[in-house]
């Protein structure tokens, strides 16, 4: 089953263009170039308040989709992790849409704080793999990805299946709402359409990758960092390395170092930076030029304007296509998960069944 690659997981990563292509062919009309949901009988451009729960790096996913719902139809989105949403007494107005992802379907956890908001009269979308799970059943709108079976522990595809997802429900919302004209439509579609190529750009780099891991394996501590909607990118490389490899990972957003995590750096600890040419690239290097400044390794992970502007001086690179922002996450998860893998492999771990998890967290 796992053809000719050594693990699932590395199958998996190696699955996204694919996957992610036919996840995105199911919600964008390339007759109009329009995006499309499945039938659902509620106006969507109503919705004024959405809450997303999920855990895990089905959150992660959840923490891009809250900077592209207000980003592109001006919602204001509360997103937490399952385990503390329901405890917390969350203020759940009627009409509000409750947003829960999740590969399995099944998480204990994030299925019980969909009951909850069921209860508490808000409309249930429910992005999920796995098309028979309880969630798929219980949503009102159900979003599926076409990740196709995901075997390793660590989850890969499914998340940049979620994030494609959670694109094309942005773009819509806002087509629904009157705030996309039908031009910005079409460009979202375009730059939708561009991900899977420059996913398998970046994959182009699996060799340097491998042999960057030789630098990470040693290492006692991580620090992912990147600002916007790469933030949690940043959260998603570090429980990648965690889980797999057992390296201690931290992932920040990248201006937050000063107010701490910078005492952390000395020439020990790598320090993974996430910068995509756009908006927030001059900020996050400025962020990592203080951490530099104080004997920081940083491997930078940017496209090929990027590392000419700010490459120099760190002890390793990864080019990457250059992408429209939005596309961004998806594409740079490759690299963090393959540096992830990479390095677990170095390691000698068990990557598709590493110690102390399992697949699907069905106790609370
Ligand atoms: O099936 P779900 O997406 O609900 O699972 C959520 C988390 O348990 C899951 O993402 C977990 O964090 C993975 N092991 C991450 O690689």
């Amino acid at each position: 089953e796992k053809g000719n690659y050594r693990h699932f997981m590395q199958k998996e990563i190696f699955e996204q263009p694919t996957v992610v292509a036919q996840t995105l062919s199911s919600y964008l009309r390339r007759s109009d170039n329009s995006v499309a949901l499945p039938q659902f009988d509620f106006d969507i451009g109503s919705v004024d308040r959405v809450t997303i729960v999920a855990c895990g790096t089905s959150f992660y996913a959840g923490m891009v989709a809250k900077y592209w719902l207000e980003q592109f139809a001006r919602v204001p989105v509360d997103i937490d992790v399952a385990s503390e949403f329901r405890y917390r007494d969350p203020v759940l107005k009627p009409g509000g849409l409750a947003l829960f992802i999740s590969q399995s379907g099944e998480t204990a956890d994030t299925l019980a704080a969909l009951r909850h908001c069921k209860e508490n009269g808000q409309i249930i979308g429910a992005v999920v793999n796995v098309p028979t799970s309880s969630m798929a059943r219980e949503a009102d709108l159900l979003l599926p990805t076409h990740a196709g079976p995901e075997i390793g522990v660590a989850s890969t595809k499914a998340f940049t299946c979620q994030l494609a997802v959670l694109a094309a429900l942005a773009a819509h919302m806002a087509v629904r709402k009157g705030l996309m004209s039908r031009e910005e439509e079409h460009d979202v579609v375009e730059h939708l359409l561009e991900a899977p190529a420059c996913m398998n750009a970046a994959l182009d780099h699996d060799d340097d990758i491998a042999a960057m891991a030789h630098l990470i394996a040693p290492a006692r501590d991580v620090l992912y960092l990147g600002r916007g909607p790469d933030y949690p990118l940043a959260l998603e490389g570090a429980l990648k390395l965690k889980e797999i490899s057992y390296i201690h990972a931290e992932g920040y957003a990248s201006g937050e170092m000063k107010h701490g995590p910078i005492a952390l750096i000395d020439d020990l600890v790598p320090v993974i930076v996430l910068a995509p040419s756009g908006p927030l690239f001059e900020k996050t290097v400025s962020n990592m030029e203080e951490v530099r400044a104080r004997g920081g390794k940083i491997v930078l992970i940017s496209d090929a304007e990027g590392l000419a502007l700010a490459g120099e001086g760190c002890i390793a690179t990864i080019e990457m296509p250059r992408v429209h922002p939005l596309i961004a996450p998806l594409v740079y998860a490759i690299p963090v998960q393959l540096l992830a893998y990479h390095t677990a492999c170095v390691k000698g771990t068990d990557v598709d069944q590493p110690r102390n998890l399992a697949k699907s967290v069905t106790v609370e």
